[in-house]
C-alpha cells in the first residue's frame, strides 16, 4: 500500500485502496476485544459479501488455503443456502473491489488460480470442502452465503466432515445458543502435518493435519448443568484429519461407527489447546486477549 493509500484508507474508513485484503482494521469487530490471534503470519482478510463484513480469514497464500477463520456466532435460522462458491479478487489483484465473487462457469482467470484454491482443486479430489467458518453458526441469509468461499475453507476428509466434526458444530451452537448471553467469539483453524505437507493436486492446497476450534463468551449464564462445567468463558478443541495420525493429542475410539473411525474430535480448555498449537504451529500463539478471561 502507498503512503497515499494508507493515509487515504485511514481518513476515508478504508473504503477506497481495497483494504479488505491484507489488514484486519476493517473487521476487528469479529474478534473479542479487536485484538486478532496473535502468532501466525499469513495475508488478513475482511470477508465482504453483499457490500458487508462478515467474518474475518488469515489467509495463508504459500497454502492457498486459511490459517482460520474468525466469526460472531449468532443462533441461526432457515435453511442452509445452497453452495454457490466464491473467491477473493483481491487476493488476485489488490485493486478488484472488496466482495467475494462467485466462480464463474468458464475458464478462471490465472491470476486467480496462481492466488489461491480453485473449484477444480477440490474435484475428484479425496477430500470434501470444509468450512472453518460453518453456515451453521448464522442467523442471517447472507452471512450464511458467505461462508462459501473457498479462502474459507480446508480440504476435509467426509469423515470427519460429516462426522465427529459435524458434531461438534452442533453443540457448540447449542451450548453457545443457550449459555452465552453476550457475543461469542469463535476462532477455528488447521493444524499443519509435522514436516512433510501433503497437497491437493500438484502443490496447490496444503491439507492439514487437524482442525481446531476455541470460543470465548466473556458473558454467560453461571448456572451450567454439570456437563458444561469448565465450558465457559472459553473452551477448545481439536479434530482428527486423517486416521492414520499418531494418538499423542487426539485418541482414537474404537466404539465409532466405522466410517467416522479415526476422525475423533477431543475437547479441551483453551490453554491446552493453545499449549499443542505452540508446540505445532508457532511458540508465540495467542488466540485470545488475556485468555477471554479480560473482563473479569
Ligand atoms: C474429474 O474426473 C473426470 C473423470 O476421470 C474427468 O473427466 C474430469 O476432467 C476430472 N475433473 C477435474 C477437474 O480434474
Ligand atoms: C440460566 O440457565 C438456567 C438453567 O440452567 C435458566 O433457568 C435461566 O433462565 C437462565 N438465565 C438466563 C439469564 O438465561
Amino acid at each position: 500500500m502507498s503512503a497515499f493509500c494508507a493515509l487515504a484508507a485511514f481518513v476515508l474508513a478504508l473504503s477506497l485502496c481495497g483494504a479488505d485484503v491484507g489488514d484486519f482494521a476493517p473487521c476487528l469487530q469479529f474478534f473479542y476485544r479487536s485484538w486478532p490471534p496473535k502468532g501466525l503470519a499469513g495475508t488478513p482478510i475482511c470477508q465482504r459479501y453483499a457490500n458487508q463484513h462478515h467474518f474475518a480469514t488469515l489467509y495463508s497464500r504459500p497454502r492457498r488455503s486459511p490459517w482460520f477463520s474468525a466469526y460472531l456466532y449468532t443462533a441461526p435460522a432457515g435453511k442452509r443456502p445452497a453452495a454457490s462458491w466464491k473467491y477473493e479478487p483481491q487476493l488476485a489483484d489488490p485493486r478488484a473491489a472488496g466482495d467475494m465473487i462467485p466462480f464463474p462457469p468458464g475458464p478462471v482467470d490465472q491470476n486467480v488460480v496462481q492466488s489461491q484454491a480453485v473449484e477444480p482443486d477440490y474435484i475428484n479430489s479425496t477430500y470434501t470442502r470444509g468450512h472453518l467458518n460453518p453456515s451453521l453458526h448464522h442467523r442471517s441469509h447472507d452471512a450464511r452465503t458467505a461462508t462459501f468461499t473457498l479462502t474459507n475453507v480446508v480440504p476435509q476428509k467426509v469423515g470427519s466432515n460429516d462426522g465427529p466434526w459435524e458434531v461438534l458444530e452442533q453443540a457448540v451452537h447449542k451450548t453457545l445458543g443457550a449459555f452465552c448471553l453476550g457475543d461469542a467469539y469463535v476462532v477455528t483453524g488447521v493444524i499443519p502435518y509435522r514436516g512433510g505437507q501433503r497437497w491437493l493436486k500438484e502443490h496447490r492446497v496444503a491439507v492439514p493435519e487437524y482442525l481446531w476450534s476455541a470460543y470465548c463468551c466473556p458473558h454467560y449464564n453461571h448456572s451450567l448443568p454439570q456437563e458444561l462445567s469448565g465450558t465457559f468463558p472459553t473452551y477448545g478443541a481439536v479434530g482428527r484429519n486423517d486416521p492414520s495420525s499418531g494418538e499423542e493429542i487426539v485418541p482414537v475410539s474404537q466404539a465409532a461407527k466405522r466410517q467416522f473411525r479415526g476422525y475423533d474430535v477431543r475437547r479441551m480448555p483453551l490453554h491446552t489447546l493453545e499449549m499443542y498449537l505452540r508446540d505445532r504451529v508457532s511458540a508465540e500463539l495467542s488466540l485470545f486477549y488475556e485468555q477471554c478471561l479480560g473482563s473479569r
